[in-house]
């Protein structure tokens, strides 16, 4: 099966790198693994920037974009969603900044990862327009399946479609809407994640929908976790957290000192963020949102409007305990800072080496 999506994808080693860096998939694609641009927070405007950089960095090599195609959430305007945001909630963060001295967002940071702008289903099809217009060679969609029409208009240009699942049930709704390749992500994953582990849910997930490739993702950070996730069935992997402290990552410099200081129990799955349950790291932020006194966290896309320039003031203003951001419990395993290539020859040698032991034991068994 690793032949199968070798081909499908057009790369020669089977390690996806997710990230939210044109940099970083560029770099991913350029050293044989398979770049991947978490589009949900670009405009189609910045998408199309992004896009036309990465083609002209890595030479139109293999690479893909994801987008969060939201099936529940609150419609509206911008002003209607803020007029439905409860005082409480306002005067909690209100305080929240206050308890921290967090001066007010000016704005001058870059848009952070949560609640910069509102995901709705229009939004990523004009997404998933742009993608298409640039030829990417796999798009994955997460949350939910791509409608009939998108799906058909990406085939029809020779893109790959992918669905990102937590369940086997998931996964089966994501094949009959014609996906090709399935990301089976375990609850150990950064970002939107179920309730099922990695271990657990990687043979469930490729079972249910063989032949079609299944990628394993959550809590890969090390060669030996790659070898074990190709044992239970995955035909590669798909990994998010460790591409976060690279040198071409754009993760600010605080955080990515706090990711490499921070153990595997550093993560919390809450719905701080964004309203829905989201991995990220424990922080003053989240602490906050999970103690008895805290509001229960609003509706998508409402918490995360409502969060939004308190997150970002933080990083702004250099307000390090209450910066937060997606990360996995793999987060126990960023020990410092490499490049791109670096980190894939690592995880792709370590890999070697676990597969070899695993031939010596098999004697054994
Ligand atoms: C900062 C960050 C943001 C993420 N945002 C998204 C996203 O927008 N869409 C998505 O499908 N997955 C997102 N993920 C999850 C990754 O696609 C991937 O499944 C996950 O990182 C794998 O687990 P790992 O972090 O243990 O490697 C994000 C991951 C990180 C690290």
């Amino acid at each position: 099966v690793t032949n199968q999506v070798l081909e499908l994808l057009g790369c020669r080693h089977p390690v996806v790198a997710f990230t939210h860096a044109p940099a970083v998939v560029a770099a991913a694609t350029e050293a044989g693994g398979f770049g991947v641009l978490g589009a949900a927070r670009f405009s189609p405007e910045e998408l199309d920037d992004a896009l036309t950089a990465i083609d002209a960095a890595c030479g139109r090599g293999p690479y893909g974009v994801d987008v969060l195609y939201p099936m529940s959430y609150v419609a509206g305007s911008r002003a209607a969603l803020e007029a439905q945001i409860p005082t409480e909630h306002r005067d909690f963060v209100t305080k929240l900044a206050r308890r921290h001295e967090v001066p007010p967002w000016t704005g001058s940071s870059t848009t952070h990862e949560f609640g910069g702008n509102i995901i709705t289903q229009e939004g990523v099809r004009e997404l998933v327009e742009v993608a298409i217009a640039h030829k990417v060679r796999l798009i994955v969609s997460a949350l939910g399946p791509l409608p009939n029409d998108l799906v058909a208009a990406a085939k029809s240009q020779g893109v790959v479609i992918g669905g990102m699942v937590g369940s086997a049930r998931h996964a089966q709704k994501h094949v009959d809407a014609g996906a090709q390749l399935i990301v089976a992500q375990g609850t150990e994953a950064a970002g939107h994640t179920g309730e099922t582990t990695t271990m657990v849910l990687i043979p469930e997930v490729a079972n249910a929908v063989a032949p079609v490739p299944v990628l394993a993702a959550g809590g890969i950070a090390t060669g030996s976790q790659i070898a074990a996730a190709l044992m239970l069935g995955a035909a590669g992997v798909w990994c998010g957290s460790v591409w976060l402290t690279t040198d071409e990552s754009d993760t600010p410099e605080p955080l990515k000192r706090k990711l490499v200081i921070a153990a595997s129990t550093d993560t919390v799955r809450s719905r701080s963020t964004t309203g829905k349950p989201v991995r990220v790291l424990r922080s003053a932020f989240t602490e906050a949102w999970g103690a008895p006194d805290a509001p229960p966290a609003l509706e998508a896309p409402l918490q995360g409007i409502l969060v939004h320039e308190l997150i970002a003031s933080s990083f702004e203003h250099g307000v390090v305990e209450i910066m937060t951001g997606a990360v996995g419990q793999s987060v126990g395993y960023l020990d410092g800072f490499r490049s791109v290539r670096e980190t894939l020859e690592r995880l792709l040698s370590e890999a070697g080496t676990s597969l070899a032991q695993a031939d010596e034991i098999s004697q054994w068994l």
